[in-house]
């Protein structure tokens, strides 16, 4: 479970709790019975158990359809499958993946919630035309390929429809970067060989706890925390997690703080790290630059290996570090960035994950979204949509449209 660290002493109004749960039970609102959900579980265990005998998976998606499961692979991937997230239109990594592709031993997860986002068609359009292009012809689709969208009149639903591929609906109701814990994640979860039960029973606690405790959820001080550093001028927000594997995690919190809460010239900029390697890069920014931040700490309090650091050589730094262990060099550098970040008054909170695995990542992801949901509603702005992205999308098509050939 997430634990916060800092102590938060001040009250929160009732009537924030009152609004989140309003518009988390609402019918409109999707994501917070996600995790009570176990059809979901199944579904996605089954499907994946029918693609064994495939060693890659190519995710073909983008935003809220991407983000989400590259997130799931990258912190927990438990065997050998090879991953390949194809989101971005750049010819030359697509043509680079494409030349690779050994299709009999692939399976292509086609994600999009609309089913009309332009460059997921294109690079569906590119790998079909290569599928064609060996010995497969587009009967053949139904067994190399999955669809995931909404049941709608989007080109992906009707494509699963008129070739029997096997598709896994989204919800109308659950949003792109709101979806991980949908079918959307949970079946490339699955391919990976995560544990999906305790990855959804991590966000499960944490519902309940919010349920329970409600105002006195320690998130509506966070929230509350960071909405009044936002009054006081502090729009950015840092976030910095101490885990290689947290990498993509920091991606997803990117997509989903900056899209939902930049709206009506307000909004946080997400800004991120990963500790303690950007100890040496953006740290003296955080410490001595403007104080326009506010900083979200994320402590890994157990980790499954450690290397002891006893020194072959007889100088003073290398002979003292041998005496500690790498674990406790991280802990001696988190440490020592809170202090100095605290010495120089910057807003910080701190929390620890007890580790990384599927129910604390579970808890971790569920305590953000609802986070973005409580910091919308401070903010007074929709989190749940996203018109900025639309019109890009939609003018897209249009130029597409009037340079027709
Ligand atoms: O979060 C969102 O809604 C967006 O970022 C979408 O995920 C992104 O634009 C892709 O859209 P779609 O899933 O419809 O292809």
């Amino acid at each position: 479970m997430l634990n916060l660290k800092s102590e938060l002493n001040f009250g929160v109004n009732a009537e924030l709790y009152k609004k989140f749960s309003t518009t988390v039970n609402s019918a409109e609102i999707g994501f917070f019975h996600l995790p009570a959900n176990k059809t979901y579980i199944k579904e996605s265990q089954d499907l994946a158990a029918n693609y064994k005998n495939k060693k890659n998976i190519y995710l073909i998606g983008i935003g809220g359809s991407s983000l989400g499961p590259k997130m799931l692979v990258d912190a927990l991937k438990k065997n050998s499958r090879q991953f390949y997230f194809l989101e971005n239109i750049d010819s030359t990594s697509i043509s680079d993946v494409v030349a690779n592709i050994h299709f009999e031993d692939s399976l292509f997860y086609v994600v999009s919630k609309s089913g009309t986002t332009p460059e997921t068609l294109a690079v569906l359009n590119i790998i079909t035309n290569e599928f064609l292009k060996q010995k497969f012809s587009l009967s053949d689709l139904a067994k190399h390929f999955v669809f995931c969208s909404e049941k709608n009149q989007g080109d992906l639903f009707k494509i699963a429809t008129q070739y029997k591929i096997p598709h896994l609906e989204i919800p109308l109701n659950i949003g792109g970067r709101f979806s991980v814990l949908s079918h959307v994640g949970l079946f490339p979860a699955a391919l990976a060989g995560l544990d999906l039960k305790q990855l959804l029973q991590g966000a499960q606690e944490l519902a309940e706890i919010i349920s329970n405790k409600k105002e006195k959820a320690p998130i509506f001080q966070v929230a509350t925390f960071l909405h009044q550093n936002y009054l006081e001028q502090r729009n950015q927000t840092v976030i910095m997690n101490y885990s290689n594997k947290l990498k993509t995690f920091n991606e997803w919190f990117v997509q989903l703080w900056a899209e939902s809460l930049g709206k009506k010239q307000k909004g946080f900029t997400p800004v991120t790290a990963v500790g303690t390697t950007d100890q040496h890069s953006v740290l003296q920014l955080f410490a001595e630059g403007p104080d326009n931040k506010s900083y979200l700490f994320i402590d890994i309090l157990n980790r499954p290996t450690d290397l002891k650091l006893t020194s072959p050589f007889p100088t003073e730094k290398s002979q003292q570090l041998g005496s500690y262990s790498l674990n406790q060099l991280y802990q001696a550098a988190f440490a020592g960035t809170l202090k100095s970040l605290q010495e120089k008054n910057r807003p910080l909170i701190h929390m620890q994950l007890e580790k990384l695995d599927e129910f604390n990542l579970g808890s971790l992801i569920f305590w953000f979204e609802c986070l973005t949901t409580i910091n919308g509603q401070l903010l007074e702005i929709d989190p749940f949509n996203q018109p900025g992205v639309e019109a890009s999308k939609k003018y897209a098509w249009e130029w597409l449209n009037n340079s027709r050939r």
